[in-house]
């Protein structure tokens, strides 16, 4: 099963018939060692340049490094390098997966930035040392592509969501559909301030997504609506200035989100979900928030 998907009609399969993948177990994490607002590649960091509390960041950063290791999964910690203060937002420089026969493998980014290009190597070194099959996108056929900023994986399901328009470019979804033999639901994203899938939508689970509709064409929202049994939605406030569908679900039960989203919280328990808050204030400043200062590993 294999094929770029962008309308509802083109939608051929069921969650029931996509192939079983195991949760991820391992966190990969940056420290914010270097970690600053220097320059200006998305609209919430526009009058953050120099503004960062590095003592409060490290801080929040441990907070969640120590969230992750309470849940039981092992976590992975990288040292920061100078020269790329975004490197703390480990979701971008890849996308990692692990194949039917448990090999693993990773598909290294096209970052959009020319300021954040670096990073992507500094993170291959870390797949390379843990023995994962590495490969490139040929950067004369593609663009960009910031890895699990836009490609999401369905939790526990042979499928990717996969955004395009600020960070990464369309065509590579047809790549990514065929190399990793999945199917890869394709949404355009219409608003900078959601420039990133991990934005506007966050897979809670395998049948539950929290969205910012506003961030989506119709056709993306009918498709989000047709796959999911339960969408619960995120005012604007708590999207654009928390950054709450920038949440995390590691394990499909226990929700780790930006302190004060007081609306998604009460949805999430309601839905029988744990939530656990946190402040990323100093990261906001940048554009980014829990689920993308972490990449989640097999
Ligand atoms: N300053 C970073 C950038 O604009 C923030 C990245 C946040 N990552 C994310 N997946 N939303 O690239």
């Amino acid at each position: 099963m294999k094929k770029v998907i962008s309308t509802v009609e083109e939608l051929d399969f069921e969650l029931s018939d996509l192939r079983e993948m195991p949760a991820p177990k391992k966190v990969l994490l940056v420290k914010p060692t270097h970690f600053a607002v220097e320059y200006v590649i998305n609209p919430h960091m526009q009058g953050n340049i120099g503004d960062v509390d590095k003592i409060a960041a490290m801080d929040e950063w441990e907070h969640l490094k120590k969230a992750y290791d309470e849940l039981g999964l092992e976590t992975k910690v990288l040292d920061g390098e100078r020269g790329y203060p975004d490197m703390v937002f480990c979701a971008n420089q890849s996308l990692p997966y692990i194949d039917e026969d448990g090999n693993k493998k990773v598909l290294m980014s096209i970052m959009h930035a020319q300021e954040r290009k670096g990073e992507v190597e500094a993170i291959q070194k870390f797949y390379e040392e843990s023995q994962y099959e590495i490969h490139h996108l040929d950067e004369s056929k593609f663009n960009d592509f910031e890895g699990m900023g836009d490609a999401l994986w369905h939790f526990k399901k042979g499928l990717i969501w996969g955004g395009y328009g600020f960070r990464s470019s369309k065509e590579v979804y047809e790549l990514i559909s065929e190399k990793y033999d999945v199917p890869v639901i394709t949404f355009e994203l219409l608003d900078d301030k959601f420039y990133h899938l991990d934005t506007c939508l966050c897979i809670l689970d395998e049948n539950t997504a929290l969205i910012y509709p506003k961030a989506f064409t119709d056709e993306g929202l009918a498709l989000i609506n047709k796959v999911f049994p339960t969408v619960i939605e995120a005012s604007k406030y708590e999207a654009e200035e928390l950054f709450a569908c920038n949440a995390t679900s590691p394990d499909g039960k226990n929700v780790f989100i930006q302190q004060g989203c007081t609306d998604v919280n009460q949805k999430l328990r309601e839905n029988g979900f744990n939530v656990h808050e946190f402040s990323t204030a100093e990261f906001l400043k940048s554009g980014g928030s829990v689920f993308c200062m972490k990449m989640m590993l097999w």
